[in-house]
């Protein structure tokens, strides 16, 4: 493989040739700071007069921001650099010289950043957090591999919705109605009792009216599904896994986690166990700190925040009201009004990164949830069969990757956690 500037450190002493972009530069009389890009990292690069010829000089001074460039170059070590490398250049050959460059290093509004997203990701910051989000997919697919889970594909295009109807992106399917899938999990759930332990990873859809730092309206999920696998035994496999994947960016990210000025002592936190709260042991404490809340109602942004401070760790809320969770959760034997589930909330305000729970295994209630939901026996027929040929107890989860990204980065909206978001007023780029 060609050297590239994260591999540079591999040729210190020798002169390379690197592919890249021009993404800053200062200049005196005497010597030049060229700030380069590859895509793969970021490396200054240093042109002194006495060293190059003059063509090469004035190109040095004059090049534009964002120009493509074959640079060449001696591999310096250098403490004072982030990467700890600086090149120092012998020649350069203009690949493309680029017009003016709309992102110039002063500040600029998120609407006109976001408007030129296309151009936005190639800035030091949306590279770093883009590549962390790189580093939870790659690390979830080793985490899940490694436990001996199949991944396993769910359709985008689906006849049935599983967390219910208000926000559903509804399309024609020929003559037939479909909408875009909202989770993948009903059809995860058979796929768990073809291969046992199963997750899935893709784009799920929601028609979210809100305008909030942590929704998007395109969003990726993970969700893992697990036969002969129950609640407790679920929370479990959700704390090592969301450990696994903060000891990974830890490990394989310092250089984007320094580039965002990410505090690191905050993710050494995240470490199994978490802890457990119920929903009714959360109702009853924000009571005492005196939020005006009643047994019943779903939290808000303000409920989980204040939890989560409490306990400066990722916290679980277990056991929900029946009434305000989705259709296919499992009652608690020992309590019918609540169900076996649970909420993995995010420290620092980042919010509920993962919902989950058991699902009911037994036919004559999933047919009762049918009726007080409304959901069609034709549209969910194949759903009620899975309980019909060698039913088991199964657990599942769904964690959503840009919040996930959003909180591990540090990054304040979710908007900047995904290459292109799609937002409640944006479809553009
Ligand atoms: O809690 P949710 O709705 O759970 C499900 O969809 C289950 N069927 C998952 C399962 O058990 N297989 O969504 C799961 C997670 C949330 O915790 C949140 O992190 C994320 O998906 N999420 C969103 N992220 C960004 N924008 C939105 N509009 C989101 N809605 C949910
Ligand atoms: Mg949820």
């Amino acid at each position: 493989m060609k050297p590239t500037i994260e591999t540079i450190g591999q040729h210190v002493g020798e002169e390379v040739t690197i592919g890249c972009w021009l993404s800053n530069k200062r200049s005196s009389g005497k010597i030049a700071f060229l700030q380069l890009r590859d895509g793969t990292g970021f490396i200054q690069g240093v042109v002194p007069k006495s060293a190059v010829s003059e063509d090469t000089f004035q190109l040095s001074k004059s090049v534009t921001q964002e120009s493509a460039l074959y640079v060449t170059g001696t591999v310096q070590e250098d403490e004072r650099a982030p990467s700890g490398y600086e090149l120092s250049i012998s020649g350069i050959e203009l690949i493309h010289e680029a017009s003016e460059y709309p992102i110039t290093p002063k500040e600029h509004g998120t609407e006109f950043l976001m408007d030129h997203r296309h151009l936005w990701i190639r800035s030091k910051n949306q590279h770093a957090v883009l590549r962390i989000r790189h580093e939870i997919i790659r690390a979830t697919y080793e985490f899940f591999d490694k436990e001996g889970f199949t991944k396993v594909d769910p359709p985008i295009l689906t006849g049935s919705s599983a967390e219910g109807t208000t926000n559903l992106f509804h399309t024609k399917y020929f003559d037939e109605d479909a909408y875009l899938s909202q989770s993948g999990q009903l059809y995860m759930e058979a796929a768990a009792m073809a291969f046992n332990r199963v997750f899935s990873f893709g784009p799920t859809f929601r028609a979210e009216k809100s305008k909030t730092r942590r929704h998007l309206i395109e969003f990726w999920m993970i969700e893992p599904e697990m036969a002969f696998v129950e609640h407790e035994e679920s929370l479990e496999i959700q704390e090592e896994y969301v450990s696994y994947i903060a000891a990974s960016v830890l490990k394989n990210c310092q250089l984007e986690l320094e580039a965002l000025g990410r505090d690191k002592s905050k993710l050494e936190q995240i470490h199994a166990p978490f802890p457990r709260m119920t929903y009714t042991e959360a109702i009853d404490w924000l009571k005492e700190q005196g939020y005006e809340i009643e047994w019943g109602e779903d939290f808000g942004a303000p409920h989980e925040t204040a939890i989560a401070e409490y306990h400066n760790k990722p916290v679980f809320i277990t056991h929900y009201p029946k009434d305000i969770k989705a259709f296919y959760m499992k009652p608690d034997p020992e309590n019918e009004d609540v169900v076996l589930c649970a909420d993995l909330i995010a420290p620092e305000g980042y919010g509920e990164i993962i919902g989950g729970s058991q699902r009911i295994d037994d036919e004559a209630l999933l047919r009762e949830r049918y009726q007080e939901h409304d959901l069609s026996e034709d549209a969910y027929r194949w759903y009620l069969e899975l309980r019909q040929y060698g039913s088991v107890p199964h657990s599942g989860f769904g964690l959503g990757l840009e919040r996930t990204v959003a909180w591990m980065t540090g990054i304040e909206h979710v908007r900047e956690t995904i290459p292109f978001p799609r937002l409640l007023n944006r479809l553009y780029p």
